[in-house]
């Protein structure tokens, strides 16, 4: 079992991970990263989790790196670092991720945020790069998400000054989907991830590789990998019944074929 995970698995077709290192407001250590990149990498192949919720606490979801621990690390010991492989293990994330994030969000816990692909905030969430504080700058997608989410301007101004930005601003740039009373962030994301979970398993999958695609190619390329997709799920099961179902007036039910 993790120590710096809660796990729960009572919401059908969801895993719903919370970070826990209360202490430090989940400042994210080499053992937190360890454990989460395990952790989904062991969802990945759990035939019942459709979806992911990530969460922290009401006061973070992640206060960035553990300062204490980057503290010991010269710049030899940066460049073996182990989270390196975390970060890329947990970039690599094929199943739906939804981020519930109360608090703050900072440095690599923004960072994390982003790697989720829909992010809902509890209005008093605040988002920020603040690693020019410490003379350092982003280094877990806090350049490249971050402009690519925000645009030039608010990303220049984010890792620049290290100031963060409120819930609201980061709604209005696209940063984060829906806005909640922290109450029920969680809940709002669980229904979220809900919802995606019981769409066609393969169409889910493939819809979100070719989003994320969009993030990192042309247009001509990101068009001819949607139209490869879209032909490739011409071919599911899942299809034949979800137009069946339409025309019949039912639910569908989907298999993941
Ligand atoms: C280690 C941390 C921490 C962190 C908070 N704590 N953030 N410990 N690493 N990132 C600890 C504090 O030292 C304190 O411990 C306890 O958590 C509570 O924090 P406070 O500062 O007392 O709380 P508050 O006054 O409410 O301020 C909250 C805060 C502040 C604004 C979030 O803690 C803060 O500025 N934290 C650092 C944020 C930051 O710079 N993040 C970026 C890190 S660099 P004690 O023992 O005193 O009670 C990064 C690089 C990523 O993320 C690179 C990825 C490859």
């Amino acid at each position: 079992m993790p120590d710096t995970l809660l796990l729960d698995n009572s919401h059908a077709g969801i895993c719903l991970v919370t970070l826990h290192r209360p202490e430090v407001l989940n400042a994210l250590n080499t053992r937190l990263l360890g454990e989460l990149a395990a952790e989904l990498e062991r969802l990945e192949r759990d035939d019942s989790c459709r979806a992911v919720v990530l969460t922290g606490s009401r006061k973070a979801f992640a206060a960035g790196a553990d300062i204490n621990e980057m503290a010991e690390r010269d710049a030899v010991g940066i460049l073996n670092d182990p989270r390196v492989a975390c970060w890329q293990q947990i970039s690599r994330f094929s199943k739906p991720l939804v981020a519930a994030v109360n608090g703050f969000a900072l440095g690599g816990g923004c960072e994390l945020a982003m790697h989720a692909d829909i992010i809902v905030a509890g209005v008093d969430a605040r988002f920020g790069q603040p690693e020019i504080n410490l003379g350092i700058m982003p280094g877990a997608g806090g350049t490249q998400r971050l402009l690519r989410a925000v645009g030039k301007s608010m990303a220049m101004q984010m890792v620049l000054t290290g100031e963060p930005i409120d819930a609201r601003t980061a709604q209005q740039v696209g940063l984060v989907s829906e806005i909640t009373q922290p109450e029920f962030t969680v809940e709002r994301a669980v229904q979220i991830a809900q919802a995606i979970a019981r769409k066609a398993p393969l169409a889910v999958r493939l819809a979100k590789e070719s989003l994320l695609k969009a993030m990192d190619t042309d247009l001509a390329s990101g068009l001819r990998f949607e139209r490869h997709a879209f032909t490739v799920l011409a071919a599911t099961d899942d299809r034949r019944e979800g137009i069946s179902a339409f025309r019949e007036k039912r639910a569908p039910v989907f298999t993941g074929r």
